[in-house]
């Protein structure tokens, strides 16, 4: 701030301090006529009140002064007093800077020592950890849940369990996080409801769920349609994000008859977006982390 403005704010600040220190000294000086029985003369209430008069509280006074002091002491060497910088010479600016520097030095330091630890090592580690869950929370809960555990109307998969559509290991995973996904299983209700109902008592005896063994049987040679992807015993294929059916874990709902006939007729495809513009590895490094721990032995991670 400088010219006009600076000069308007130091003389509405001259004017300010003037016309409070004045009055604060002319309160110390100023003599109020008193009357013989000690009282002001000003009568109130018709009469039942009248009005006394006291010297100001030391208290008071020196609170007052205080004050006085410490305001004009803050303007000398603060910025305050229009363009002036102030005797300290500090800015919120330089202080924002400071501090941005101080906490980016911190963030530095840790993640050179992330860096040299194996993920085993992070995920034990409970400041790579409570960093990762906040990163989670931050860009992830949205889809995945707070706990990880997923959400089937997205089609976000569990990231706490053994089952994974891309792959458990880390490095499967990193990708997945960095570069995105999207898994497309294909709409099959061409094949009739009939067939649809049939591959899905199959798929459902593939993980010993309860099903129609008679119409198991009747889907069963139909699944070739779907072992192009899915693996011929139905096991997933990582390369194309075709999950495991033979396993318990089940993204778009509770794996029940109702919604594997759904998933085969409509088709599903979720949608994982890349974070790499926004994550990079280290960061990525950390939610892991905090995946793992989070899941213990059930993550398949191996290597780095
Ligand atoms: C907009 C919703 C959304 C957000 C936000 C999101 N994800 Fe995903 N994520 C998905 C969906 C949907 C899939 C499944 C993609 C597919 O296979 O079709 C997925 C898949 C994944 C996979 C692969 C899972 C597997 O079984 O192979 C990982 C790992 C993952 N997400 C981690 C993350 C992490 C970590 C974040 C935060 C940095 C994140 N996701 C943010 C929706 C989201
Ligand atoms: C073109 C490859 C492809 C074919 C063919 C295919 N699928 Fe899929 N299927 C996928 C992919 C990829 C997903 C995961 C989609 C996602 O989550 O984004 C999936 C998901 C599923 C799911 C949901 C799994 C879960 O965890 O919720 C079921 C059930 C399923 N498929 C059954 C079948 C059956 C039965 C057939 C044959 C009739 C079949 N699929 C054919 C690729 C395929």
């Amino acid at each position: 701030m400088n010219g006009f403005w600076s000069l308007w704010v130091m003389g509405l600040v001259v004017l300010n301090a003037g016309i409070t220190f004045f009055l604060f000294v002319w309160a110390q000086k100023v003599e109020i006529p008193v009357l013989p029985d000690g009282t002001t003369g000003h009568v109130w209430a018709h009469g039942v009140l009248r009005e006394g008069l006291r010297r100001l509280p030391r208290w008071w006074v020196f609170a007052s002064a205080s004050f006085f002091v410490w305001g004009v002491g803050y303007l000398l060497l603060f910025p305050g007093f229009g363009g002036f910088k102030g005797l300290l010479g500090w800015s919120s600016h330089a202080q924002h800077a400071a501090d941005v520097a101080v906490n980016e030095a911190n963030i530095a330091e840790l993640k050179a020592r992330f860096a040299k630890m194996s993920p085993e090592d992070l995920a034990a580690n409970p400041v790579a950890i409570r960093i990762g869950e906040r990163l989670f929370i931050d860009n992830c809960a949205a889809c995945h849940q707070r706990d990880a555990r997923g959400n089937p109307l997205l089609g976000a998969p569990n990231l706490v369990d053994a089952s994974w559509h891309w792959g458990g290991d880390t490095a499967s995973i990193t990708t997945s996080i960095l570069e995105g996904r999207q898994g497309l299983m294909p709409p099959l209700g061409s094949l009739g409801a009939d067939t649809v109902t049939d591959l899905a008592h199959y798929v459902l005896s593939l993980s010993g769920a309860p099903h129609d063994p008679a119409r198991a049987a009747a889907g069963e040679p139909q699944f070739a349609l779907c072992s192009a992807c899915h693996g011929p015993t139905g096991e997933g294929n990582p390369v194309l994000g075709a999950p495991s059916l033979v396993d318990s874990s089940w993204t778009w709902g509770k794996g029940d008859l109702a919604m594997i006939e759904h998933v085969i007729t409509d088709g599903v495809s979720g949608v994982m977006p890349a974070w790499k513009g926004r994550l990079g590895t280290d960061e990525t490094r950390v939610i892991i982390a905090w995946l793992r721990s989070q899941a213990g032995d059930r993550l398949a991670m191996t290597g780095r």
